[in-house]
């Protein structure tokens, strides 16, 4: 657009109302925005705060030209773009300022309120994230112990080979090398059963949560979740707009009554079965197959979070749910997040053979693949055995650690307490009475650079048994135990 005819009658660049234009040149310092998009900048701001009203005329590029001091070029480029952005139109009697839906004076007083949506009050001031490396900060693994030298090969293999191609999407539901890798590791590992065509590679554990919520559920639906339990369940279940129950938890894991199944049967039913979260307890076998007969007979589905069940301590890894019975109603959610590292943010989720065909293609079109050097980096970390090698490193060294860690408490903790879990992963739970409040206790041991989570944090049931604290052993070295445990004790008596 180059329109030149002159503007009305008035001053030199088109009339009173393009003086502001004029009061202060344009600046011409170096390294400073170029003229045009100084005259840019001035002429949409004036059109916004309605200096330049609807309809009034812009002056010819000429004229402001010569008023301005810069090239005609500049201002025709100028009126360019604001013709192209909508902010000037071409009329019959030359160009002018478009009308712009702009708010009422009034109403710019009075913002719209800033408000979210109501499922994110549910999910809000969990507290969560920046302790990585605070003593006892459940969830995080001995970050100090990964092979990073390994790794740096595997990655430089994948960059060196993959040449260009690995650049594009990819395919949605991740490297074929790596799904396989995975299941030859789960199918010897775990006992799982599936193809690869049933494993998606996911950003984490909680993608692959909140993709089951997407396939599966609609609003409204019922979810049951351990109480207590991993709040990252919680915050799927409750973006989906599920109605979430909370169902407790006893030694031998999630206690389901007959009433439950009666009352207020579920579409999903997030688990942790190897090594419930936070409690740490095991879910029976005999409860395992209860669970998928119900699921079974009441159309629902069972998500079986088996997020550190590599490490554990006594015997061989438990196999998991979703191998016990052919077909099983299981979404298997997995995550390197613990075995190797959690910023890697990968995990992965195998959909139930029942459901397979069908929420394949659809998963299609949720995900975009990528994060195909990684993944193939992993895919070769795990076929050439370094996998294997640095699990079984991390099972040998979180032993040590969870044994050090239940001696330090008993013999200095001195407050009255009593520790649960510890057959596997990398924290134990600790019960603590009620005169000693578990988040003020947190909040105290943050302030000392400690990173325990408060038991009471992850239940939604008032219960006074849920009072205590999450200690992670996973990126706290053994020499820490003893004096972290002192200072914890002496907060603890400081709250009184
Ligand atoms: C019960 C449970 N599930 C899953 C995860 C891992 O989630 P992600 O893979 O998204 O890091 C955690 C991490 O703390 C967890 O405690």
């Amino acid at each position: 657009m180059s329109e030149d005819r002159p503007g009305p009658a008035g001053g030199e660049a088109g009339g009173p109302q393009f003086d502001f234009l004029l009061q202060e040149p344009l600046s011409r310092a170096r390294g400073g925005d170029s003229l045009q998009k100084q005259l840019l900048r001035r002429l949409r701001a004036a059109v916004l705060d309605g200096r330049l009203p609807a309809g009034s005329r812009l002056p010819g590029s000429r004229a402001l030209a010569e008023s301005l001091g810069v090239s005609r070029n500049t201002v025709t480029l100028v009126y360019d773009v604001l013709s192209t952005e909508g902010y000037i139109e071409p009329s019959k009697q030359g160009t002018r300022i478009a009308a712009l839906a702009r708010p009422e004076p009034e109403n710019r007083a009075h913002p719209a309120p800033v408000a979210l949506a109501r499922r994110t009050e549910r999910i809000s001031g969990r507290d969560s994230g920046g302790a990585d490396s605070l003593l006892f900060t459940p969830g995080v693994p001995a970050l100090g112990h990964f092979p990073l030298a390994a790794w740096r090969r595997s990655l430089d293999r994948v960059l060196q080979q993959g040449g260009t191609e690995l650049l594009g999407y990819g395919p949605p539901r991740g490297e074929p090398a790596l799904r396989t890798a995975i299941l030859r590791h789960l199918a010897l590992a775990r006992g799982m059963r599936c193809n690869p065509e049933q494993i998606v590679l996911t950003n984490g554990a909680q993608e692959a949560l909140s993709l089951c919520v997407r396939l599966v559920a609609d609003p409204g639906d019922t979810a049951w979740v351990e109480d207590p339990g991993y709040g990252g369940a919680q915050t799927a279940l409750a973006c989906g707009d599920l109605t979430v129950v909370p169902v407790p938890v006893d030694a031998d894991g999630l206690r389901t009554s007959a009433s439950d199944w009666e009352d207020r049967p579920p579409r999903l039913v997030c688990t942790t079965p190897a090594h419930q979260y936070p409690t740490g307890a095991v879910l029976t076998a005999s409860r395992r197959l209860d669970l998928i007969e119900k699921c079974r007979l009441h159309g629902a589905w069972i998500v079986e979070d088996d997020y550190d069940g590599e490490f554990r301590h006594s015997g061989e890894p438990l196999a998991c749910v979703q191998g016990l019975a052919p077909g099983a109603p299981v979404f298997y959610v997995g995550t390197f997040s613990k075995t190797l590292f959690p910023s890697l943010r990968l995990g992965f989720l195998v959909l139930p053979e029942p459901l397979a065909d069908r929420a394949a293609p659809v998963v299609d079109e949720l995900l975009r693949g990528g994060h195909r050097h990684e993944q193939l980096a992993l895919a070769h970390f795990m076929e050439s055995g370094q996998y294997g090698r640095h699990l079984a490193r991390m099972r040998r060294l979180y032993r040590r650690r969870r044994d050090a860690l239940r001696t330090a408490l008993a013999e200095h903790f001195d407050v009255p307490h009593t520790v649960t879990g510890g057959d596997s992963g990398m924290h134990l739970a600790v019960r603590l009475p009620p005169d000693v409040p578990d988040q003020a206790l947190a909040r105290a041991a943050r302030r000392h650079g400690m990173g325990p989570r408060p038991l009471s944090r992850h239940s939604l049931l008032p219960d006074a048994a849920h009072n205590g604290l999450v200690l992670g052993y996973g990126n706290t070295p053994e020499s820490a135990f003893t004096p972290g445990l002192r200072q914890l004790a002496r907060l603890a008596r400081e709250l009184d």
